[in-house]
């Protein structure tokens, strides 16, 4: 029988298992360690960045984030709908309510739409943004770069300078994919907003199990999102806590299986973007990354007017795939939340089914899911 081919499952094969005994050897097994300050050193050195701050999850890393930021409750905090539901739940966790945004062609945020956005339906008065309709300040934006893809910084860098709120990248999907072309050129996904979260999940191009790091270009934010990540601690020996913390830091554990994945993180890319190459040369059609990107290639997206019944086929024949994300702005716990003009969300959220990107997939797998595309008709 073929083999199963999952989506997208850890690639553990290089020093992990050896950095993670050593951790282990030293029974160093919690929130400190010399592998959490690796592990940090590894993605700033990477990212081009001076600083980076180590996190239990992508999620915990984007509610830093948020802290940071300033965000407060009360506030509005613009977001894609088209992205993991990660992305959004913690703008409630502070306390403020998400305004939806629709994707373009890059299923990134639509930027013309944003703009449009602020000069239809918002005031900016006295330095502050405020939505016409809510009364509430706009405090901050969520950009997603989907899939490994970089949405438009500069358009959305202008905006922020004009209207004077935040961006937060969330680069949990994108860590490597690094713009080529313009004013950003040379700068890393994450590093470009004011303050950028990766995630390190199993799924994600390197994984500790769970993880993620927080990098910012703003003088202090880092300090304190590594304050308020390890509950907020004011003296090392007596228990004084000016602040409420959060229990949000990476354990040691995590972090050496991170270095080890970091030293990967280059030939993960490439193999990504060879297999990404081989769907299109077996007459599979992906979507397309940014022009002037060098992308992750973290997923593959294909579109399929019959998607639901061709995740059935391709699940039937030993093939895991799946459908883009239920749009954020129609779930249960968003779904009276205010949204604008969605139109390409809807259209790319009915037909995008995202393909085995795994780095351990070999040409002949991908040959044989472009094969069984083609049966399926
Ligand atoms: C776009 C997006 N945001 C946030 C997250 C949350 O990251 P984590 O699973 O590490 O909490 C993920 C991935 O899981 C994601 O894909």
């Amino acid at each position: 029988m073929d083999r199963f081919i999952p989506l997208s499952v850890p690639n553990i094969k290089g020093n992990e298992q050896s950095y993670v005994d050593d951790a282990l050897a030293l029974e160093w097994v919690s929130t400190g360690g010399a592998y959490i300050t690796r592990m940090e050193k590894a993605v700033a050195e990477y990212t081009k960045t001076p600083e980076a701050v180590a996190c239990q999850s992508g999620t915990a890393a984007l509610h830093l984030s948020l802290i940071c930021c300033g965000v407060e409750p009360g506030d509005e905090v613009i977001v894609p709908t088209l992205t993991f539901v990660a992305a959004v739940n913690p703008v409630k966790y502070a306390g403020a309510e998400p305004v939806f945004m629709d994707c373009d062609d890059s299923l990134c945020m639509d930027m013309d739409k944003l703009a449009l956005f602020f000069e239809e339906e918002c005031d900016h008065t006295g330095g502050s943004l405020t939505d016409r309709r809510t009364g509430r300040r706009i405090a901050a934006v969520i950009v997603v770069h989907v899939f490994g893809n970089i949405a438009d910084m500069e358009k959305l860098m202008d905006m922020g300078k004009r209207y004077g709120f935040p961006v937060i990248e969330d680069a949990t999907e994108a860590l490597g994919s690094r713009v080529e072309k313009g004013r950003y050129a040379g700068r890393f996904a994450g590093t470009i907003g004011d303050i950028g979260a990766y995630s390190f999940n199993g799924n994600k191009i390197i994984t500790t199990g769970g993880g993620g790091m927080i990098v910012s270009s703003r003088p202090g934010w880092l300090d304190r999102a590594r304050y308020l990540s390890t509950q907020a601690k004011d003296d090392p020996v007596y228990f004084v806590h000016n602040a409420i913390g959060y229990n949000y830091r990476m354990t040691n554990v995590q972090a050496a299986i991170g270095v080890g994945q970091m030293e990967r993180l280059e030939d993960f890319i490439e193999t990504k973007r060879k297999n990404y190459r081989c769907y299109i040369e077996n007459g599979i059609p992906l979507l397309p990354f940014r022009e002037g990107t060098r992308p992750n290639y973290w997923f593959y997206s294909h579109l399929s007017e019959r998607r639901d019944e061709l995740v059935g086929y391709l699940d039937r024949n030993r093939v895991q795939s799946r459908p883009v994300w239920r749009l954020i702005h129609t779930l249960k716990p968003y779904e009276d939340c205010r949204s604008y003009r969605m139109e390409k969300a809807p259209y790319y959220g009915d037909r995008i089914i995202n393909l085995p990107c795994s780095t351990n997939l070999s040409e002949r797998e991908v040959a044989r899911v472009a094969r069984t595309i083609k049966q399926f008709g």
